[in-house]
């Protein structure tokens, strides 16, 4: 009863900050994403009668700090009777550093632990049970272009556009690799709880959205970068004006943005997004890739660079019997 996964991460362009319900993991708003190629989880799931307890290794290491969220994933879908697993998780990018790494992690581990214990589930339903794990997991099920939609009591999610219909590019400018010190589930709910402007945000993402979607649908570069930026600046501000504030950018983030600027001063197709870490997402058309890798290398704080096109949805890579 071992299955392997792989699930590459998703960068969200119309931002999820916010619960409607923790319990159950619901978003309070939609949002939407762009799943990348070159970013990767591998997650193998092995369950074992033998075993006494789950086990996690993180990249090698023995994980305590995250055991206890991937056994309640296991919980959720499985179903709380299961067999201990010994789970192990490889990703090819720094983890919990506003990377989206719990996307990819939840999503191969959703994938991997149903077939693991033989549950055939439709796409759909893997992604309401990543969800549950993290809500930008459920994203990862699908390639490409993805909304995520609430409805009734749970979450719908479904490809917008094919990668190889808009085939965009991400270049992620790296400023700091340390986890990020508050996790998003948490920081959610304080900004829920405290920033000023929450009510604003979540009351303004339905137009978002459907800017959004139009510019997908249109190919319209220029739209869908305006409407991207404004929303990751307006999640961001509901972070700043949360007590305590939520700040997760650096100097160098601000440095990348500035960068940014210039570069879509000099003509180039580029915008930026910035998830809940200090990382900086320039997503382009990919005849202007190299500048933007070019001018962000050069930006004083970037440690490291990752280009990545659009990628597949999460799934099976090999399933050791039931
Ligand atoms: O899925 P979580 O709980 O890690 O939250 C993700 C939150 C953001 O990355 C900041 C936004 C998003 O939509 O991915």
């Amino acid at each position: 009863m071992q299955a392997t996964a792989i699930a590459q991460p998703n960068i969200a362009l119309i931002k999820y900050w916010g619960k409607r319900d923790v319990d159950r993991n619901l978003p309070a708003a939609g949002s939407i994403s762009i799943t990348l190629s070159d970013l990767y989880t591998e997650v193998d799931v092995e369950l074992d009668a033998d075993l006494t307890g789950d086990s996690l290794l993180t990249n090698g290491i023995a994980d305590q700090h995250r055991l206890a969220r991937m056994s309640d994933c296991l919980d959720m879908v499985i179903g709380e009777q299961r067999l201990h697993a010994r789970v192990t998780s490889i990703s090819n990018f720094p983890i919990a550093a506003g990377l989206a790494s719990s996307a990819s992690v939840f999503a191969a581990a959703t994938v991997a632990a149903a077939a693991a214990a033989g549950l055939s589930y439709n796409t759909q339903k893997l992604a309401r049970l990543a969800g549950q794990a993290s809500g930008s997991a459920a994203r990862s099920l699908f390639a490409g272009f993805t909304e995520l939609s609430n409805v009734a009591d749970t979450i719908s999610v479904k490809s917008l556009c094919d990668v190889l219909s808009w085939p965009l590019q991400v270049v992620v400018a790296i400023t700091a690799t340390t986890p990020k010190a508050t996790g998003s589930s948490e920081a959610m709910e304080i900004s829920r709880a405290t920033s000023p402007f929450y009510d604003k945000w979540i009351e303004q993402q339905a137009q978002d959205l459907a800017t959004a979607r139009a510019a997908i649908e249109r190919r319209d570069f220029a739209s869908l970068a305006t409407v991207a930026e404004h929303n990751c600046l307006k999640m961001h501000s509901v972070m700043w004006a949360s007590r305590p504030p939520m700040v997760y950018w650096n100097a160098a983030t601000l440095r990348c943005l500035q960068t940014v600027r210039k570069l879509q001063e000099a003509g180039h197709d580029v915008f930026f997004t910035i998830d809940a870490g200090p990382q900086v997402k320039a997503v382009c058309m990919p005849d202007h890739a190299d500048a933007v890798r070019e001018a962000l290398s050069a930006t004083p704080g970037v440690q490291e660079i990752m280009t990545s096109g659009l990628g597949p949805a999460a799934r099976l890579v090999k399933n050791r019997g039931e």
